[in-house]
Formats: structure tokens, C-alpha cells, sequence
């Protein structure tokens, strides 16, 4: 590395610890989460994505459109369909969202999102940053909520992913000092390390779990990832009817498969990347990611979306109308119980559970051997109405 090279390398990181100060200095004077009950008219935003994403969010949003009917035509609710979040509109603005979809999310107040396309280097698509990323650090998403259940298997996790920082937090802003060298970024601020901690914390005593496992690799990334854990030692204290304890990533993805110890998992907290491959692992035993929502929770914005991707290859295909939307409407159901919808949350779990595994009078196979979505979506919504 020549002069030139390292003080090119050494600006970049400046203006790296620059944005993030920014960023924690904005994160102190954020104020409380928003009250949905406060609000004369809630806006969901519905933004299909790309690839399968417009099919699967369409009949998630249909079934949600049916589940708040009343609420829409005595105007508390409305819908607003958001175009335009599509990976050729993205390439060809060179942004990760459009600044017009940008602007018109942040008019709505909670979002049910399609899978978006994200570009990896060799595609014919310009390497622009993820379009989840840059949502979920746009409207500061900060939780990013994955349950996992198999009631057969005593199985009931709740996983709570730091959605903003970590190595997500400039994963798009490595340095690239040399032709020999690169170098990426992990960012754990303290503001960013208590909310999230505190989230799961709360939520574990609102839901009666007893028990919150913090996973980091601690042990070796011990600046970031020793900082979160000692954060979330700190806050544990705070919870004494918790039951707390800490595992390293690696042996937390064993200690998921064995049998004898993974039923006693309950509230898991974790850096973004190891929440992301840990999530799909634990999706895996509910039937996959297919059958898995999330929800993605800030102070002011909140998103519900699958976990999986956009599966362009069923596009191409011709398939996309033999998606599954069982993820989109897992997330359509967190989002009614996020803005305090339990009823209709509770109506729409019940319907999935018999829809999806006990009486399975549609089956979605992915191609036309099964179901399309819309069939689904039909079934899912006569069997709300028989509950
Ligand atoms: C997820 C996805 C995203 C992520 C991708 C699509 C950028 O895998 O939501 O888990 O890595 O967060
Ligand atoms: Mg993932």
C-alpha cells in the first residue's frame, strides 16, 4: 500500500466514524414508540418488491384488507399501494429505494413489504446495497423480530435480530485499501446494543418467557461484539425474574439441533449477522423459510416481510403464481398484532395453523401441482370466517 492508497483508506474510515456518530448522536434524542392508538387514520403501506414478491404480498394483503374491512370503511385504517421498489427501477436510479418510494414509506405509518432483489457482484444489475438493508437503516428498524414455532417439538423461539448495526451497518463501505487488501467495518454503539436488548428483555416479561440467551462470538470479536454482550449482561441485571444466560454463535447453531436442549431456548438477542443465519437454521425446522415472517420494528416506522428472497428463478419459470404466501401472511399477522389488532392477529394464526398444517384442504407445492396464492389466500380467508 503506497501513501496515496493509505491516506484514500484512512478518509474513508474517517467519514465512516463520522456517519456513525451521527448516528448515535441522532439515536439520543429519538423519542418513545409510536402509539397506533393515538392515530386517527394508521396507513399500511404495501410494496410488493420484485420477483415472486408482487404475487405472495398481493394475497397477504388481500387477506389483511379482509381482516380489517370495518376499520377501513370507517376510515381508521387505509391501505396505500407503493409501486416502484422493483430491482430494474432501483438499477436504473442507482439507489437502493428510489427517493420517491423512500418518501412515500415514510408516509405511511407500518409497511407490509415483498421480497426485494438484492445484487451481488457478477449479476447483470449494478451492485447497489440490499433494498431490506437500506429500509430497515432508512426508517431506523432497529428490531428485526422472528419467531420460530413446532408446538410437536416443544419448540417456541423468539429471535430478536439488531437490525441496523453490526456488520450490516456499513457492509456497502469497506475499503478496498489495495489490491492486496480489504477491509470491512462491525459497528456496536451503546444506544444501539440497550434498545434492542431492552426490546427483548420487555417482551420476554409481556409474554411470560422466562429466559433471554444473549449469541455473539465475544470470545474473538471482542471489541463489538465484547460490548454488546457486556451491554446486555448490564440490562439483564435489570430483569431479575429473567433467567439469563450467553452462548457463542458457533455452538449456538449445534445447540440448535439438539433435541434434548433446544426446547429450552425461548428469547434469543444478537448482532445482525449472526441473527441473519441463525434465523434461516431456525426457520428450517418449521418447514423452511418459506413458512416464516418477520417483523422489523423501530420507534417511529414499523415493516412485516418474509425472510426469504425474492426467487427470481420462478419468475422465470413462470411460477410465481404458485408461490407460497404463507411468510408474507405470517407477516401480515404480526403486523395486526404489532398495531394492536389481537383479535385479528389471533384469528389469522389460527387460520394459517389449520391452512398450513392440520387440515391442508389447499396444498402450495410451487408449481402447478398445487395451489397458486390466490387459491391460498381464498382458503386462508374462509377459514377466518369458520373460526
Ligand atoms: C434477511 C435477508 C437479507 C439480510 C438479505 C436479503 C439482504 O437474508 O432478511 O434475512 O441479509 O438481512
Ligand atoms: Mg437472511
Amino acid at each position: 500500500m503506497d501513501e496515496k492508497q493509505k491516506a484514500h483508506a484512512l478518509a474513508r474510515f474517517e467519514a465512516v466514524l463520522d456517519a456513525q456518530a451521527a448516528r448515535v448522536a441522532a439515536m439520543r434524542t429519538q423519542g418513545d414508540f409510536i402509539r397506533y392508538e393515538d392515530l386517527d387514520t394508521l396507513v399500511i403501506g404495501v410494496c410488493g418488491g420484485d420477483g415472486i414478491g408482487p404475487a405472495i404480498t398481493r394475497a397477504a394483503a388481500r387477506v389483511l384488507a379482509f381482516l380489517l374491512d370495518g376499520e377501513v370503511k370507517a376510515g381508521r385504517v387505509r391501505f396505500e399501494d407503493i409501486e416502484g421498489l422493483t430491482i430494474e427501477n432501483r438499477a436504473a436510479c442507482g439507489k437502493a429505494i428510489p427517493a420517491d418510494v423512500l418518501a412515500r414509506l415514510k408516509a405511511c405509518h407500518v409497511i407490509l413489504k415483498g421480497p426485494t432483489t438484492t445484487p451481488r457482484a457478477g449479476d447483470p444489475w449494478p451492485n447497489i446495497e440490499s433494498a431490506n438493508v437500506a429500509m430497515r437503516k432508512e426508517l431506523d428498524l432497529f428490531a428485526n423480530v422472528r419467531p420460530v414455532k413446532v408446538p410437536s417439538q416443544g419448540i417456541d423461539w423468539m429471535f430478536f435480530r439488531e437490525n441496523t448495526e453490526g456488520a450490516y451497518a456499513v457492509g456497502s463501505q469497506g475499503v478496498e485499501a489495495d489490491d492486496d487488501l480489504a477491509v470491512d467495518f462491525t459497528v456496536t454503539t451503546t444506544g444501539g446494543t440497550e434498545r434492542i436488548v431492552r426490546l427483548a428483555f420487555e417482551t420476554a416479561r409481556r409474554t411470560g418467557r422466562t429466559r433471554v440467551t444473549a449469541v455473539t462470538k465475544a470470545n474473538v470479536i471482542k471489541t463489538t461484539d465484547g460490548k454488546f454482550l457486556r451491554i446486555a449482561k448490564a440490562i439483564a441485571a435489570e430483569y431479575p425474574e429473567i433467567a439469563f444466560d450467553d452462548w457463542y454463535i458457533d455452538i449456538m447453531t449445534a445447540k440448535l439441533v439438539d433435541e434434548k436442549r433446544r426446547r429450552d431456548f425461548q428469547v434469543l438477542v444478537l448482532p445482525n449477522l449472526y441473527g441473519d443465519i441463525l434465523t434461516d437454521e431456525a426457520a428450517e425446522f418449521q418447514g423452511g423459510v418459506g413458512t416464516a415472517g418477520s417483523a422489523n420494528i423501530g420507534k417511529r416506522y414499523a415493516m412485516f416481510e418474509a425472510i426469504h428472497g425474492s426467487a427470481p428463478r420462478m419468475v422465470a419459470e413462470g411460477r410465481d403464481k404458485y408461490a407460497d404466501p404463507c411468510s408474507m401472511l405470517r407477516a401480515a399477522a404480526m403486523l395486526l398484532s404489532h398495531i394492536g389488532r389481537a383479535d385479528a392477529a389471533g384469528k389469522l394464526e389460527r387460520a394459517l395453523d389449520l391452512c398450513m398444517y392440520e387440515e391442508k384442504a389447499h396444498v402450495i407445492t410451487g408449481r402447478d401441482t398445487g395451489a397458486t396464492c390466490e387459491q391460498f389466500a381464498a382458503y386462508v380467508m374462509e377459514t377466518v370466517q369458520r373460526l
